[in-house]
């Protein structure tokens, strides 16, 4: 490994051995029964995504990538970003576009990468560091929820990438937490880029949660492998049903996994167990689908006013520039 590329660990030790264990004894031995989506990424899980980005059902990542392609001169020219910091980077395969035309610009010194999965930081870093030998590239395993990670005494402008459509991943009281911790981390002249998943029709956004071939069935239910290695769980993946439900109400995707018959497995690792009765369900993960005027409206109650609002040529995903204010 070279000096350009440097991977990090801010979080204490045993951190998320911890946190898995808080998060299934709460999640699944009570009722209704969920699990935070951030235990999917291990390194299979980090796979599968890869994998899902690629299916012809999930179009937010090809959107996405449309209008990076069409507007990074745009945000560079915007941001006059030095470094470039993204959290949830995961492959950092789109973030490319940026960083080239950041280079174009002639701004960019650094590219700082925050991801809970050590695996794809990993992965990502070594391709970057190959592709691009003029940028120094930092990674930081973190968990966004407890510490966003900010790299310390990076130069300015800086610019904050939340991409994928990720930031529905969190609920209508996670992203207000999460605008209140970055909020003080920006100075003048910082700026926020995030890529939004829109409201459409059902039709539309079912099956890019529920693909034909089971690309997305197999990503749900690697959280029940994740608990098997950490845990001595001894979770069947076969006796759970895939299922991706759109709640009308709350605009939101929601993944689950539901118990095929009643059944009890065991949790060595935290002396307990989990009862399932038959069809029970486990919330796995939600993805929120936004407005432009409540989402606007929500930014500016935490501290960020959006600049720019571009869409794909299909008007299917968003991606947004907002200053701190
Ligand atoms: N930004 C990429 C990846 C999106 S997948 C893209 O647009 O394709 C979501 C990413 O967020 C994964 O890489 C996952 O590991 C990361 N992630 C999920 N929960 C997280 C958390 N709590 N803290 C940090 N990263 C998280
Ligand atoms: C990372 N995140 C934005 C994805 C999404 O669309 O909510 C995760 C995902 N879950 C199922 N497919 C993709």
């Amino acid at each position: 490994m070279t000096d350009r590329f440097d991977l990090t660990r801010r979080l204490p030790d045993g951190y998320f051995a911890d946190a898995l264990s808080t998060d299934v004894l709460k999640g699944l031995t009570g009722r209704p029964k969920s699990l935070p989506p951030k235990w999917f990424y291990d390194a299979r899980g980090s796979e599968l995504f890869e994998e899902i980005t690629r299916l012809p059902e999930y179009y937010p990542t090809r959107a996405e990538h449309e209008i990076l392609g069409e507007r990074g001169d745009a945000i560079a020219a915007a941001t006059g970003a030095r470094t470039l910091i993204e959290l949830g980077s995961g492959s950092s395969r789109k973030t490319r576009l940026l960083l080239d035309a950041l280079l174009r610009h002639g701004t960019l010194e650094r590219y700082a990468a925050l991801d809970v999965s050590a695996d794809a930081l990993r992965e990502a870093g070594e391709a970057l560091i190959r592709d691009y030998p003029a940028l120094k590239v930092t990674a930081c395993v973190t968990d966004l929820e407890t510490d966003l990670g900010m790299p310390p005494a990076v130069r300015g402008p800086r610019l904050v990438a939340f991409l994928g459509g990720t930031l529905g991943n969190l609920d209508s009281a996670a992203r207000p937490a999460f605008y209140a911790a970055l909020r003080p981390e920006l100075a003048v002249g910082d700026a926020l880029l995030m890529g939004i998943d829109l409201v459409k029709d059902p039709a539309v956004l079912v099956p890019a949660y529920d693909d034909a071939q089971g690309v997305t069935a197999a990503f749900n239910k690697n959280v029940l492998l994740v608990l098997n290695r950490e845990l001595g769980a001894a979770f069947d993946p076969g006796a759970f049903e895939h299922r991706a439900v759109w709640n009308e109400r709350e605009e939101r995707i929601e993944m689950r996994l539901r118990s095929r018959h009643a059944q009890t497995v065991a949790l060595p690792e935290l002396g307990v167990s989990a009862e399932f009765e038959a069809d029970e369900e486990v919330l796995t993960e939600i993805a929120v689908k936004f407005r432009r005027a409540s989402l606007t409206a929500e930014l500016a109650r935490g501290g960020f006013g959006v600049s720019h609002w571009w869409t794909d040529a299909e008007g299917r995903f968003a991606l947004i520039l907002a200053e701190p204010v």
